[in-house]
């Protein structure tokens, strides 16, 4: 673990492990525990592919932000941001544009308290620690009101998140609030662990259970589900995909060389 002895905010429980501190050491991260280390073992043996998951989707994530950024988005919300780890949603876009702006979402203390050191002196990059359904909360936060001009178009990124909202009507719901809030031409960036009936649903599912002993649950949704969620917006191409299909930079070789392995569905989606 990298040696941040300061770092440990003083009211989280270390005992417990957390999908942003686990998802922080499959991606070769250092801000994580030995219950998060325990646990992505755990998760390994579960699904043996399970890093491979972790990194296709972080390199979707940076695929479609370039994407975004390419289309002329200049601002992201970034929900569920998980630790600005190397490559940063901020850094990916200000290849494109230096004057992109980012606020990132995300409820787990310790990622929180990275975001702070790693984004401190960071122009127009901010975290705000809050739990992402609270919508209102989210966009009424002066770093939000601050950075962000909803008369623009807004990079709406849901990556590996979404799954943390159980209640599918309220999943819903959030999707529709924020997507409401933005102005045409926004883009929404989801990727969602997905239950289809692919090879490897088994490890999804072992997966899902295993997520039930950690501070946030998950749970897994249909395809059919996922694209619902999108109605009403232009998904550009190649649709609804599993994250190394997405646009990708090189033919991806996967480890078992099956994309339903990635088990993330993923997509980009334009507001008209
Ligand atoms: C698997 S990580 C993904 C991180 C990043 N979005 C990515 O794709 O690389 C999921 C993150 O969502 C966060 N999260 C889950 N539910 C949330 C909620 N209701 N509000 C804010 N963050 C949430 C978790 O704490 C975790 O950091």
């Amino acid at each position: 673990m990298t040696d941040h002895a300061n770092w440990i905010p003083t009211d989280i429980d270390v005992e417990r492990a957390s999908p942003a501190r686990v998802y922080d050491y499959l991606l070769g991260g250092g801000w994580n525990f030995d219950v998060d280390r325990m646990m992505a073992q755990q998760a390994v043996r579960s699904m043996p592919w399970v890093g491979d998951l972790a990194r296709h989707n972080r390199q979707f994530l940076g695929r479609a932000v370039r994407f975004c950024a390419q289309a002329g988005i200049r601002q992201f919300l970034d929900l569920g941001s998980g630790m600005p780890t190397a490559k940063s949603v901020h850094e990916i876009a200000r290849e494109t544009d230096s004057s992109c702006r980012v606020v990132y979402v995300e409820q787990e203390p310790v990622a929180v308290a990275h975001g702070a050191l790693i984004l401190a002196g960071v122009d127009g990059a901010e975290m705000i620690g809050a739990d992402m359904r609270d919508v209102d909360t989210v966009l009424t936060h002066p770093a939000t009101a601050s950075r962000l001009d909803f008369e623009q178009p807004v990079g709406v990124l849901m990556a590996s998140s979404l799954h943390y909202v159980l209640d599918d009507a309220e999943a819903v719901a959030t999707v529709e609030r924020y997507m409401a809030a933005v102005a045409p031409g926004s883009h929404l960036v989801l990727s969602h662990i997905s239950d289809n009936q692919a090879e490897g649903s088994e490890e999804v599912k072992r997966l899902v259970e295993l997520s039930k002993t950690t501070s946030s649950a998950g749970v897994a949704r249909s395809r059919e589900w996922i694209e619902g969620l999108l109605a009403g917006l232009d998904v550009v191409k190649p649709g609804v995909v599993y994250t190394s299909q997405w646009r990708p930079d090189k033919q991806l070789r996967l480890v078992k060389e099956l994309p339903a392995q990635a088990s993330l569905l993923a997509a980009v989606a334009r507001k008209p």
